[in-house]
């Protein structure tokens, strides 16, 4: 798919910003502070409504300002898609071909992106936290179905952590409370964990291939889905039951501490080279292959899912890879995937694709075609 334009107003720095993109490559050079980030920013909210990095939706608004507003054009399937999303102080309204959803899923998934910022590097060093992360926001952008379930888990998770903090002692009232919550974490987690099963499995059947592939066939990549609710042998469809014992069995300790001690929350991505988990083991240039590896295996899952490639959005990330990993990353997507890439420096990147791409430079939240 092809982000054709992309028009932004009191959007971070932005003042006014209109764009044709290139169905190529488009770079966008500037020093830092300028507003690189946040026209990728930009784009993630079209696919997903979320952004990567603010905790709020209001950060995003131009300071002294009421609302921004972001629209783009999106060809996918020989359909034109306009997609608008206006942020206000309070809440989104978000409208697609011009017609107002009230429903926020429905607007998500018509624009999927792959984004990988330098902190993507750290999606296998770092906390299973990044993982998790990573899980929501690839499924999410496929299947609103997914972030719906992830919402009102969330939610459920929250009013029952809320009871285990309030609840001195654990009386009778509180206990009989307390299962009625645990019914519908069960529900949502169930659902949230077989969504994110079959996913994994997805992705390491194409990361596997890319990882030999950028390895030279030196190494074998295995991806598994680390569920504090399966034992090891465990059927998917044992996770309800599995939910419902854990919940009773660790009540008094989650009393204790407060908080709900097993569910997806806690799930985690095993990632092994040769078997060997990669977290604990790896080198460093090891555990930035596999993240690269990952996210090159994202682009390929989408296009299986759902039949094109999606945008690629890779914010500074080239200069943090050596030569051979840039090869790789701008090889596999040649022709066909739509990158915009930024970056500070304008050397090497320009040798690279001098033909192919369209620079922009990005100064104080203006941009100009260099
Ligand atoms: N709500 C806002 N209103 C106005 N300006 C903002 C707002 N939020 C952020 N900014 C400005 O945007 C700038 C950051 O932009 P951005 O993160 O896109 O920079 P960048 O070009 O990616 O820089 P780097 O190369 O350091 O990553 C900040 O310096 C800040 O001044
Ligand atoms: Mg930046």
């Amino acid at each position: 798919m092809i982000l054709q334009k992309l028009e932004l107003r009191d959007f971070r720095n932005y003042e006014l910003l209109s764009l044709s993109l290139s169905p190529q490559v488009t770079i966008f050079v500037g020093q830092n502070a300028q507003g690189k980030t946040n026209v990728l920013e930009s784009i993630l909210m079209l696919s997903l409504a979320k952004s990567h990095r603010a905790n709020r939706d209001s950060e995003m608004i131009r300071w002294g300002t009421e609302f921004a507003s972001v629209s783009g054009q999106v060809e996918r399937n020989q359909r034109t898609y306009s997609l608008d999303l206006k942020i206000l102080n309070r809440g989104k309204k978000v409208r697609v071909n011009g017609i107002e959803k009230r429903k926020i899923s429905d607007f998500i998934g018509h624009l999927n992106v792959v984004l990988f910022a330098p902190e993507d590097l750290m999606l296998v060093k770092g906390a299973p936290q990044n993982r998790r992360r990573f899980l929501d926001i690839e499924l999410g952008q496929m299947s609103p179905q997914y972030l719906h379930n992830l919402a009102q888990y969330q939610k459920v998770l929250q009013q029952r952590n809320n009871i285990l903090k309030d609840g001195e002692r654990m009386d009778a009232g509180l206990v009989g409370t307390l299962a009625v919550w645990d019914e519908q974490l069960i529900e949502y987690g169930t659902k949230i964990i077989r969504k994110r099963l079959e996913f994994v499995d997805k992705l390491q059947q194409f990361s596997s291939d890319i990882h030999k592939r950028i390895t030279s066939g030196g190494e074998e990549l295995t991806l598994n889905y680390k569920c504090s609710l399966l034992e090891n042998g465990d059927a998917a469809d044992q996770v309800s039951e599995n939910f419902r014992q854990q919940l009773v069995l660790r009540q008094k300790d989650d009393f204790r501490r407060g908080a709900t001690s097993v569910g997806p929350h806690r799930d985690d991505i095993e990632v092994r080279i040769d078997g060997k988990d990669v977290h604990i083991y790896g080198s460093q240039g090891q555990q930035r292959t596999a993240a690269l590896s990952m996210k090159l295996a994202e682009i390929e899952l989408i296009r299986h899912e759902v039949g094109e490639y999606p945008v690629l959005l890779l914010d500074d990330v080239l200069s943090e890879l050596d030569e051979m990993r840039q090869l790789h990353l701008l090889d596999s997507m040649g022709e066909r995937v739509q990158t915009l890439i930024t970056t500070t420096m304008t050397y090497g990147l320009e040798d690279l694709m001098r033909e192919k791409a369209v620079v922009y430079r990005v100064t104080d939240g203006e941009i100009h075609q260099s």
